[in-house]
């Protein structure tokens, strides 16, 4: 049986070097950043070179870079942070998305919960938010914007560029969720409008648990863990210095070959989709998510009338990882929130499967994947 790991935007193995950037980092003597004895001073050196690193991936300055725990720690921190900072200036409006993370989208609820006024802007079929419709939400008021880069689900692209460009007409702060874009887009922080980006490490080869979070020079922000003075009083809490290490490596290699990572991606998923229209012929899958604006690495895509836990199961009986929506929701049968603000029909939601793609995968394993799909779905429509 093959096994053919599909389940990319979940998450992604560390690759060899990745992993000996980590060992050797977490071997020898232990050092505490924070201590100022020479084992002390030799891991600072390590989160301080990893920062340095970041700091040319992103055209930033290392000391607007904060370590943290996850992306969801990232997007927590730059929401909760920003907001209430510029609650202080009397600011009261968070405008987010239909479509973004849970980490954000519920961080936004809480923020109401809070007293702050949410607005969340619709999306169109296919999951991109229209201009007009933030330019309409942005006002002097408003204290936040976050609207993520690339969507998990489908790969959508928003105009975080435009809408940053409006946000800072009116002072608001503009936070961009890159988790999913990053190591597949260009993220120049001179160049973006924004005040905001969060990063996970899991996503491009690095280990879990680390994130990253840009905080642009000047932006209020109040910190989200209170305690040690680490991360210049932003961040609390001894750093994972291996994990930061290992980050930092799977960040340059990304970044060393950011059009060959792309092009193998693109390749697998075009590679994929001309197989299955081989196979099933081109009616019986609809692509949920944007033909242009798209990240390179996810294909979303529905089979009508084979439920999504079906094929799931069917797929992963035959080795083939793959998922039904985020993988923080894949366990649960709910719905996509993504799929639904695109307002697809019950049919289209419940019969959605994600391909996702990275390293390692090859042409035969997206062949071999369209076969098995398709005799998957001609046993389950046969029934
Ligand atoms: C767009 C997006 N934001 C945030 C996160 C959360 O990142 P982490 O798993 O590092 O907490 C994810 C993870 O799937 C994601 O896809």
């Amino acid at each position: 049986m093959p096994s053919i790991y599909f389940d990319h935007a979940a998450t992604t193995s560390m690759n060899a070097e990745v992993i000996k950037a980590y060992v050797e980092a977490a071997s020898g003597a232990p050092g505490n950043p924070s201590s100022l004895h020479a084992q002390g001073r030799a891991a600072r050196e390590k989160v301080s070179s990893a920062r340095d690193r970041f700091a040319g991936i992103l055209n930033c300055e290392p000391s607007e870079l904060v370590f943290t725990g996850s992306g969801t720690e990232s997007d927590n921190s730059a929401l909760f942070g920003a907001a209430h900072a510029q609650l202080k200036r009397g600011r009261k409006g968070i405008v987010t998305t239909a479509v973004e993370h849970h980490a954000v989208l519920h961080a936004c609820r809480q923020l109401e919960s809070q007293g702050f006024s949410l607005t969340i802007l619709p999306v169109d079929e296919f999951g991109r938010v229209s201009l007009a419709d933030a330019q309409a939400a942005i006002d002097d008021t408003t204290a936040v914007v976050s609207v993520m880069a690339g969507n998990n689900e489908t790969g959508t692209l928003q105009p975080i560029a435009e809408i940053g460009e409006w946000a800072r007409k009116h002072k608001a702060l503009m936070h961009v969720d890159a988790v999913q874009a990053f190591g597949y887009m260009s993220l120049d922080s001179r160049e973006l409008p924004i005040d905001l980006l969060s990063l996970s490490a899991h996503k491009i080869n690095g280990p879990q648990g680390v994130g990253l979070l840009y905080i642009r020079k000047g932006t209020p922000f109040q910190p989200l863990l209170y305690g040690g003075t680490q991360e210049r009083n932003r961040r609390a809490g001894t750093e994972n210095v291996a994990g930061i290490v290992a980050f930092a490596k799977a960040a340059e290699m990304a970044y060393g070959h950011l059009q060959a990572r792309r092009e193998h991606t693109e390749n697998i998923r075009g590679s994929l989709l001309k197989a299955l229209t081989e196979q099933l012929g081109s009616n019986s899958f609809m692509i949920n998510g944007h033909p242009d604006y798209r990240l390179p690495q996810i294909l979303n895509l529905s089979f009508i009338g084979i439920s999504s836990e079906s094929m799931l199961m069917n797929l992963d009986l035959e080795g083939v990882s793959a998922s039904g929506g985020s993988a923080c929701t894949s366990g649960s049968l709910k719905p996509s929130h993504v799929l639904s603000a695109m307002k697809f029909s019950s049919e289209r939601l419940s019969s959605a499967v994600r391909f996702s793609f990275g390293l390692g995968n090859t042409r035969e394993e997206a062949e071999k994947t369209a076969k098995i799909t398709a005799t998957i779905s001609a046993r389950l429509r046969n029934r």
